[in-house]
C-alpha cells in the first residue's frame, strides 16, 4: 500500500511511473523469490537423501531396518519393470494389506513375543528412543548401546532406549534364540509376530507407537528414530525443554512438503494406485528420525483404523496426522536434521546437529567418541 501510494504521489511524468512500475514488479519478484528458492532446496535435500538410499554402499540405507534376504525377496526395487513384475509387485504390497484392507497395519492385530511391559514405570523416562532394527543386526544395536543408547540422563531427564524387531525371517530358530538371549541381557528389546519385511516397515512403525501408547503413556516425548543415525541427545534435550515447545500435539524432524508419490513399480517407494489414490503425499516427517510428544501414539493409533497402510511408514504417519488435524512442526533450527552426511567428518558440525544419517555403526562408535571429547 504504501509502496503504491508513494508511486501515484511522484508520478508526475511517465518517466517516473514506468519507473515506480519497474520497482514494484521487482520488489514483488524478489518477494516470491525465497519461496522457489526454498523449495529447490528442499527438493535437492530430497534427491541426495533419495540418491543416498538408492546407491550408498553396501546397500540401501532403508533395507538396514529390515531382514535383507526376505526383504530382496518382496521389494519391487529388485524386478524389472515387465507388466508381470508390476503385478507381483502390487500383490506382495497387497498382501501387506490382505485380509481386511484396513487392518493389516493396525497395530493390535499383532502381539509381543518380547516385552518389557514394565520399564517405564521403573525408569519414569522424560523421553523414548525407539528404534527400528532387523533382528540380525547386532552390530547396531551394540554400537547405539555404547554410544547415544548409553546416555540414561541428560539435563537431569532419564533417556530410555529400546529396539523394536519383528521376526526373523532367515534362520528362524536361531536369530530367535539368540534375541532371547540378548534380551535377557540388555532388557531393551521388543518383539511383535509380524514379518520383518521391508514393504512391513508401516507395520513395525505403528507397532512402536502402540508400544508407546499401552506401555509407556507416562513419558513426555518420544522419537523414532533409525538404527544408522548419530544423536545428539543435547542438542534434543535443548528443544524439548524450550519454554515455546508444545506439550501436546507435537511433532517435529526433517519436514517433507509435496512429495509426489511413486508410481514406478521398479522403485523401492512404489505406491500402487489402490494403496494410495492421491498423488501426492500430505506434509509428513522423514522417517530416519522424527520426535513427538507422547499424546500422540494413543491418537495415531486410533486413528490408524481409519486410513488404508500403504507401504511409505513415514508418509503413513503424515496421512494419519493429517486425518488428526495436527501439522508436522517445522524445527527452530531445520539444519539440525540432516538427511546425509557427506564423509566429511567435522567435529563442530556433530556438535550442532540434532540427528545425522551415518553409513556403518563403526561410523557412530567414531564420530560420537570424538564429538563428545572435551575441547
Ligand atoms: C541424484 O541422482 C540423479 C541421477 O543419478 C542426479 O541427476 C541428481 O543430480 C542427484 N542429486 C543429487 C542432489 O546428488
Ligand atoms: C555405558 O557407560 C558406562 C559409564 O558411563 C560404562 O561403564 C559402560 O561400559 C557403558 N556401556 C556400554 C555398553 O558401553
Ligand atoms: C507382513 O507381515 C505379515 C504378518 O506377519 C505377513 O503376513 C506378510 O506377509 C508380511 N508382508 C510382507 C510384504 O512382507
Amino acid at each position: 500500500m504504501a509502496l503504491f501510494s508513494c508511486c501515484k504521489f511522484q508520478a508526475r511524468s511517465c518517466f517516473m511511473l514506468l519507473l515506480c512500475l519497474t520497482f514494484t514488479v521487482s520488489v514483488t519478484y524478489y518477494i516470491q523469490l525465497p519461496n522457489d528458492w526454498i523449495s529447490s532446496v528442499s527438493d535437492n535435500i530430497y534427491s541426495y537423501y533419495r540418491n543416498l538410499t538408492v546407491h550408498s554402499p553396501p546397500r540401501p540405507r532403508h533395507m538396514q531396518t529390515t531382514d535383507q534376504r526376505t526383504t530382496a525377496d518382496s521389494t519391487p526395487a529388485v524386478m524389472s519393470v515387465t507388466s508381470r513384475a508390476n503385478t507381483k509387485a502390487t500383490e506382495d504390497l497387497m498382501s501387506t494389506v490382505a485380509p481386511t484392507p484396513y487392518n493389516a497395519a493396525y497395530p493390535q492385530n499383532y502381539h509381543f513375543i518380547l516385552d518389557e511391559p514394565d520399564k517405564c514405570k521403573q525408569e519414569n523416562p522424560f523421553l523414548v528412543l525407539m528404534v527400528p532394527v532387523a533382528p540380525h543386526e547386532l552390530e547396531a544395536r551394540n554400537a547405539i548401546r555404547s554410544t547415544w543408547g548409553n546416555e540414561t540422563v541428560v539435563q537431569g531427564k532419564t533417556v530410555t532406549v529400546l529396539f523394536l524387531v519383528g521376526l526373523p525371517g532367515i534362520k528362524t530358530e536361531k536369530q530367535q534364540e539368540e534375541l532371547n538371549l540378548e534380551s535377557q541381557k540388555y532388557h531393551d528389546l521388543i518383539q511383535s509376530d509380524f514379518m520383518d519385511t521391508y514393504l512391513n516397515l508401516t507395520i513395525k512403525t505403528m507397532v512402536i507407537m502402540d508400544w508407546l501408547a499401552t506401555r509407556c503413556p507416562q513419558a513426555a516425548y518420544s522419537m523414532k528414530v533409525d538404527s544408522d543415525m548419530f544423536l545428539n541427545l543435547d542438542n534434543m534435550m535443548n528443544l524439548l525443554l524450550a519454554p515455546e515447545t508444545p506439550r501436546i500435539n507435537y511433532i517435529t524432524g526433517m519436514v517433507m512438503w509435496n512429495r509426489p508419490v511413486i508410481r514406478d513399480p521398479a522403485s523401492k517407494w512404489y505406491v500402487p494406485q489402490e494403496l494410495y489414490p492421491e498423488d501426492y503425499y500430505p506434509t509428513y516427517l522423514l522417517g530416519m528420525g522424527y520426535i513427538f510428544s507422547n499424546d500422540l501414539p494413543k491418537k495415531l493409533v486410533e486413528v490408524s483404523k481409519d486410513i488404508q497402510p500403504f507401504n511409505i511408514e513415514d508418509a503413513y504417519v503424515g496421512t494419519c496426522l493429517k486425518k488428526l488435524g495436527i501439522a508436522p512442526s517445522t524445527p527452530p533450527n531445520p539444519s539440525q536434521f540432516k538427511a546425509y552426511f557427506n564423509g566429511n567428518y567435522q567435529r563442530e558440525e556433530f556438535q550442532r546437529v540434532i540427528t545425522t544419517i551415518l553409513s556403518s555403526p563403526q561410523q557412530l562408535i567414531k564420530f560420537w567418541q570424538d564429538s563428545r571429547r572435551p575441547t
